[in-house]
């Protein structure tokens, strides 16, 4: 993986009124699923999905591991609801676990209707990496900053 860059502040969405908020904390990746990655239906592909939360938890991961990592494993990952064409898209990584050289982080995935405003936690699971080093051999995770 590359290095990430830090994010731009996204712009406030709006939620719907009485319907669920987004988290408070700010996503590591924000954007709009397009009709090339859905099937006929207007469903996005389950392979997509993963792969925005895969670049979110790689993104944290490499952070927190202040270098290269590689991912391990997914687990406890589940589809509570689908992605649909224009919706947007936020995936947030929340540190779960750090280990001597792995760092687990469960990652959500939310979508808004580009027009209701309503938010909904689409997807979750853990994710887990390895921090490596340049011969890709696992490396102790450094503590954290401050
Ligand atoms: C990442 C990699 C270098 C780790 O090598 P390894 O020989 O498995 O290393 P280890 O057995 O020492 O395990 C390293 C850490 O990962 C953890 N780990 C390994 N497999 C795991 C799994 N399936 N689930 C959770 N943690 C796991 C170990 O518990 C250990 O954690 P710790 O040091 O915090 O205690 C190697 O597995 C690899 O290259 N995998 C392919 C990675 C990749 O290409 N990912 C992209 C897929 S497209």
């Amino acid at each position: 993986m590359t290095e990430p860059t830090v994010p731009a502040k996204p712009a406030a969405i709006p939620s719907a009124p009485g319907g669920a908020s987004l988290p408070e904390a700010q996503p590591i990746v924000r954007l709009v699923a397009f009709p090339q990655d859905a099937n006929p239906y207007g469903d996005i592909f389950g392979g997509w999905v993963l792969a925005q939360m895969d670049v979110a938890g790689g993104s944290a991961a490499i952070r927190r591991a202040r270098g290269r990592v590689a991912t391990v494993a997914v687990d406890r990952l589940s589809f509570k609801a689908p992605v649909r064409v224009g919706d947007i898209v936020s995936v947030y990584a929340f540190e779960e676990r750090i280990g001597r050289t792995s760092l687990t982080f469960r990652v959500e995935l939310w979508t808004q209707n580009r027009e209701l405003g309503t938010a909904l936690k689409v997807t979750e699971a853990l994710f887990t990496f390895v921090a490596i080093d340049d011969n890709r051999q696992p490396r102790p995770v450094p503590p954290p900053e401050g």
